[in-house]
């Protein structure tokens, strides 16, 4: 019996044939995957499964993986805090990271003795790209004995020169549990921007406004960054308007790392997670929820009876370099490894285990 027919998940031992995965996959997108790429998704799925337990390996996949991805291989799915926990407590041999190269990274941090692979070598981020260790080094020159937090989305370079990460799910609690005066948050400007309003906060941008006297400092609470996500940038108040006037009934979940002013306009805000969650406590007949447009077909997937307004020319072009052929190839090919040599990855470990205490 072949891979096709028959494969095994995970640890778990259990048998799962590729009618077992049509069904699965039928279950939760056949009102909107034809039969035949059902059928074809569940063959890849299986094939994964099989190359999973090969290799004793885990698969995390973020929320923006696409549905048939989602509902079918992975092990944990979930936003970037949810998934640093899960890289923290897995005892695989081997970790697939269904998700961007920072995300991997992280994985990494925390578990140097396992093999970390990322499907494709071009899924990076913007936030990621906006800055360097040695941007924060002039920093930290600059603002000494100011702690310095990094949302997850940077890479390890970056990570290593902080105190503290977070996500978009903990930035608050993050820093209020350093209990300074000021801190120093980067690199996303929108996500800093939201969190000093949301918990009052003066906010500056040192890098776009020169700060000729320190002492002036003394009312500035966060020092932030100017990086910005490419995707959640570009969703404006007038996309919000406009859905509103055409769907009065519509509820708008916007991700913070979209610009303050949308934040404003949404009913709601938060992590990918607590955006899927605010659906599922929060019945209405249509949403539109302001970030990658896979999760909003994944939420429908799991809600048949709730309607998603459609923003999906607006997409993560390198979460969608994610695909279930590049996750089976990860797996056969043991490509493509991400590493994080030594000193930065003990010194990024501090800070994301740092950020993990804080719950
Ligand atoms: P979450 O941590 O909310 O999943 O966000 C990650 C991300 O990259 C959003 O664009
Ligand atoms: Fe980065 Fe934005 Fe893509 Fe998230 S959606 S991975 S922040 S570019």
């Amino acid at each position: 019996m072949g891979v096709h027919e028959k494969a095994r998940i995970g640890s778990q031992g259990k048998a799962m044939t590729v009618e077992d995965m049509t069904g699965q996959l039928r279950e939760r997108l056949g009102r909107v995957l034809p039969e035949f790429e059902i059928r074809r998704k569940a063959e890849i799925a299986v094939e994964i499964l099989e190359w999973k337990r090969r290799r004793n390996a885990v698969i995390l996949a973020h929320n923006y993986m696409e549905p048939a991805l989602f509902y079918s291989v992975p092990d944990h799915r979930g936003d970037s805090l949810d998934l640093s926990r899960k890289a923290a407590a897995t005892q695989a041999d081997v970790i697939v990271f269904c998700g961007v190269r920072f995300m991997a990274e992280t994985a990494k941090i925390l578990n140097p003795e396992r093999t970390v692979l990322v499907p494709s070598p071009r899924a990076g981020c913007s936030l990621a790209e906006s800055i360097t260790a040695e941007q924060v080094r002039d920093l930290r020159r600059r603002f000494p004995g100011v702690p310095v937090v990094s949302y997850v989305n940077t890479y390890a370079e970056v990570k290593a020169e902080s105190d503290i990460c977070c996500t978009s799910g903990n930035a608050r609690a993050v820093i209020e549990s350093l209990g300074a005066p000021t801190v120093i948050f980067l690199p996303d400007q929108y996500l800093a921007a939201n969190v000093a309003r949301e918990t009052g906060r003066h906010i500056i941008f040192p890098s776009a406004t020169p700060v000729a006297d320190p002492s002036g400092l003394l009312d500035v609470q966060i020092l932030g960054w100017t990086g910005r996500c490419e995707v959640h940038e570009r969703f404006t108040v007038a996309d919000i308007e406009n859905a509103r006037r055409q769907f009065p009934d519509v509820v708008v979940l916007a991700h913070p790392e979209c610009s303050p002013d949308v934040v404003a306009a949404a009913d709601f805000s938060g992590s990918t997670n607590a955006m899927i969650r605010y659906v599922a406590e929060h019945p209405a007949p249509r949403y539109l929820v302001l970030t990658e447009c896979s999760m909003g077909d994944n939420i429908t997937a799991a809600h048949p009876d709730r309607e998603m307004v459609r923003m999906c020319s607006i997409r993560c072009p390198h979460m969608n370099e994610i695909t279930m052929e590049d996750t089976l190839a990860a797996l056969k090919l043991m490509r493509y490894e991400v590493d994080v040599p030594e000193p930065v990855r003990s010194r990024a470990r501090r800070a994301v285990e740092r950020m993990l205490a804080v719950g």
